[in-house]
């Protein structure tokens, strides 16, 4: 795994542990019936969008071309983060009684995702792609979800 400026991983990994401490907050919201609930899960679900945007239009439509033996790997991702976008559209219109199975599904949900593209996913973008490309990955991710406001 590259440690340079270049690493999708490192870039990724840093995105994951915003969304993780957003989510952490939006879901302790919702579970105490917080007056700031629909505001803070609005927060997480925006910059998810975002993230969830960027993985499928920058880096997963890039690597099926490239490489079709990730198809598999993409359409479950992608799959999920379907499952994602249905369980916060359920979460959202049931404000202020949101269900905590729902929440603690979301919540395991949201950390398999992660692993799988950090274990599967990123370090295998670093391993085969060429530095330009990376950096090409990097600056359409950062065009579309800068987290430099969040994380210096
Ligand atoms: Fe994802
Ligand atoms: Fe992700």
């Amino acid at each position: 795994m590259p440690e340079d400026q270049n690493s999708v991983l490192s870039l990724m990994v840093n995105h994951h542990a915003l969304l993780e401490m957003l989510f952490f907050i939006a879901k302790d919201d919702a579970i105490s019936k917080s007056d700031r609930a629909k505001e803070t899960i609005s927060a997480f679900r925006w910059e998810y969008e975002k993230h969830m945007f960027a993985e499928e239009n920058v880096i997963f439509n890039f690597l099926q071309w490239n490489y079709p033996d990730v198809y598999q790997l993409t359409l479950r991702l992608t799959n999920e983060h379907e499952s994602i976008r249905h369980l916060l559209d359920k979460i959202e219109s049931e404000l202020p009684n949101v269900s905590e199975n729902d929440l603690t599904v979301l919540s395991s949900l949201l950390s398999g995702h992660r692993k799988d593209e950090e274990t599967n996913l990123y370090p295998m973008v670093d391993k085969e792609l060429p530095e330009n490309q990376r950096k090409r990955i990097i600056e359409r991710i950062n065009g579309v979800a800068p987290i430099n406001n969040f994380v210096k």
